[in-house]
């Protein structure tokens, strides 16, 4: 079988190469893989700068956004051959910790979990996949090819899920949300924004083309140019950039009692001037908070595919701006002006 394969930390590696079937035991899932989505982190595993493979191998199998149709599943699994299902990208730690031992592996507190396509765990980018049924999520057919989106919905859905229990520790009545950066998780974070009722902003450098379009489309405002010019302090910022000068400027730029949820994960070095003194007193005295959120559990998963299967489909699809087959791989991971969500279909030559 076919696999896009990485030697992590080794720059550009990437290729398809053949690897072994996977077999299912009696206990796992057999899926054909549909399509896989591209994200920061797999352009930084295949720059040779993260990831790391499976114990005792030298290679990973790169791929945790997924969507795939099962081929194969255990009696009493609860699937049946054709379900439509994505993969769970973190698992617990083997120890387990608190929060994995109760299936909270999202926050797993000593740092020895794995996850598939990024940390000791081969990813969903090969031709077939073999999961467990306690690791897979069936989602409804009507998403379809937009299925492929669950896993960076999942993202988000844990970061308003965690916002509001934050924002319940005393009366909560947010109403503007502003959302830096209009790609795929800025945009997904925004559609739950506008699905809660709440008015919101997105902020991004880009002046034109599709991203503005598809904020207007969903009832959103877009911004772009000064973020000091926005003319409002928002209640909750999602940052989704995770550019430096910006994580400070939305800190500096909430109302008061507002929550600023960072999601963008910064990479390189970049100092930065900051007057520390003046961004604790403008947070102690507004009650304000910051925090920071990486992946999802099952319940993110599951709330990120209702969230989807609620939205507008069309919408949905525009999101994802190119398909790419599988043997032209390579062109999903260069990036190109307009894109928002690049996706390797297995389903198209
Ligand atoms: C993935 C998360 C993962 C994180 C850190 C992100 O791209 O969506 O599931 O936890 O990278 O490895």
């Amino acid at each position: 079988m076919r696999a896009l394969v990485v030697r992590p930390g080794i720059p550009n590696s990437a290729s398809i190469e053949e690897i072994e079937e996977p077999v299912p035991d009696s206990s796992s899932l057999l899926v054909e893989t549909l399509a896989v989505g591209i994200c920061g982190t797999d352009r930084e595993i295949v720059g040779g700068s993260y990831g790391s493979p499976p114990a005792g191998q030298d290679y990973l199998v790169l791929g945790h956004e997924s969507l795939g149709k099962v081929l194969y599943a255990p009696e009493g699994s609860g699937f049946y051959p054709g379900d439509l299902v994505v993969g769970i990208v973190r698992h617990p730690d083997p120890v387990p910790c608190g929060n994995c031992a109760v299936g909270e592996w999202d926050m797993c507190s000593n740092g020895l979990y794995t996850e598939h396509g990024i940390k000791q765990l081969h990813g969903f980018c090969s031709e077939r996949f073999c999961i467990e049924p306690r690791y897979a999520v069936k989602i409804d057919p009507a998403l379809h090819r937009v299925g492929v989106l669950v896993e960076p919905a999942s993202v988000v859905a844990k970061a308003w899920e965690h916002i509001e229990r934050i924002g319940k520790r005393a009366r909560w009545n947010p109403r503007r949300v502003l959302v830096t950066g209009a790609g795929p998780i800025g945009l997904l974070a925004a559609m739950m924004g506008i699905q809660r009722g709440l008015d919101v902003h997105v902020f991004d450098i880009v002046t034109g083309g599709l991203k503005p379009v598809l904020v207007k489309e969903i009832g959103g405002t877009y911004h772009t140019g000064n973020l000091h010019d926005i003319g409002f302090k928002p209640d909750v910022v999602l940052e989704c950039t995770g550019v430096g000068k910006l994580v400070f400027e939305v800190m500096q730029s909430i109302a008061p009692n507002g929550i600023v949820c960072l999601t963008g994960i910064s990479s390189g070095k970049r100092l930065l001037e900051v007057d520390v003194t003046s961004l604790n007193r403008g947070m102690v005295l507004g009650n304000e908070v910051v925090f920071g959120t990486v992946n999802a559990n099952r319940r993110h998963y599951k709330a990120a595919a209702s969230s989807l299967a609620m939205a507008d489909r069309a919408w949905l699809e525009r999101l994802i701006t190119r398909r790419v087959p599988f043997r032209r791989w390579a062109e999903a991971l260069s990036r190109q002006p307009d894109d928002v969500k690049v996706v390797v279909d297995f389903t198209i030559e």
